[in-house]
């Protein structure tokens, strides 16, 4: 909130969604604003409020537009709405009507993928952050330059490479995922790589690796290893590296990043060579 103007309702919002507040407790708007216009009185002296009767509770609150439904039946249309979608565009059209996850309603917009649909090379992170969030688009703040140093590391652009998360709208706050959140986002992401199809998918830090790869290891374990992750239509070799914000704090794991990616690269060679010679 900048401070050389009065707080707006709009900045009040947009404190809530920064805060992490992602649902109303009451049925009716309350006007913080305008309980600051009266006398400041001092706690001591204030009436306390009247103490709150059970029969005060809020009713539950009906099904309304933008409210997500239980997980259960969210994850089943996702998986229903996913399998249907024939191409990366619809999947996308179908994603941004979806109504099953209530990081949605938080978020400002939906951030689908960046980079070469046609890519061999793959990254997947766990979820957008407010740049992204603001940009729609992945990768585009700070771990993304250095993502994107990364990809020029192996002698690729970022326009080389295809770029998604595990969850396309921005947790409020940036907190975590819930594992209901990642469970309802999954079918969405495992069909964008099947439709990608790339000979190389890297996931990026322990929840996309956790998620997509199916370990309960760490990223210190897991790591610069081969995996086989299965499409649904064909097996792809999958490696998991660290994070690129992870690398932002602790820059002295940016030699072990560089192995994985030297890996990953020779990977995408040894295919080119076995394509050549067939
Ligand atoms: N971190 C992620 O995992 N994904 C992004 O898109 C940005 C930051």
């Amino acid at each position: 909130m900048s401070s050389d103007h009065a707080p707006t309702v709009r900045d009040l919002i947009a404190f809530y969604l920064e805060a992490g507040v992602d649902c109303a407790l009451e049925e009716e708007p309350v006007d913080r604003l305008s309980a600051c216009d009266g006398p400041i009185v001092p706690l001591a002296e204030a009436s306390p409020a009247p103490a709150r009767q059970p029969h005060d509770r809020p009713a539950a609150a009906a099904p309304r537009a933008g409210i997500a439904p239980p997980p259960e039946i969210a994850i089943e249309s996702a998986r229903e709405a996913a399998r249907t979608a024939p191409s990366l565009e619809t999947l996308r059209t179908l994603l941004d009507s979806f109504e099953g996850c209530a990081l949605k309603f938080t978020a400002s917009r939906l951030v689908f993928a960046d980079g070469n649909p046609q890519a061999r090379l793959m990254f997947v992170g766990e979820a957008p952050g407010r740049d992204e969030d603001i940009e729609g688009l992945p990768f585009v703040g700070r771990s993304g330059q250095l993502l994107n140093r990364m990809i020029a590391a192996i002698g690729l652009k970022r326009s080389d490479v295809y770029i998604a998360n595990v969850i396309p709208w921005r947790p409020p706050g940036n907190r975590t995922p819930t594992p209901q959140e990642t469970q309802i986002c999954l079918p969405f992401i495992r069909r964008q790589i099947e439709l990608v199809n790339p000979d190389v998918l890297v996931t990026l830090g322990n929840p996309s690796t956790q998620t997509l790869l199916q370990t309960r290891e760490g990223i210190m374990k897991t790591r610069g290893k081969w995996f086989d992750y299965d499409t649904g239509a064909r097996t792809i070799r999958a490696m998991a590296t660290f994070h690129p914000a992870y690398l932002l704090r602790s820059p002295s794991y940016k030699r072990m990043a560089w192995l994985d990616l030297r890996a990953i690269a020779r990977a995408l060679g040894d295919k080119a060579l076995e394509e050549t010679a067939s």
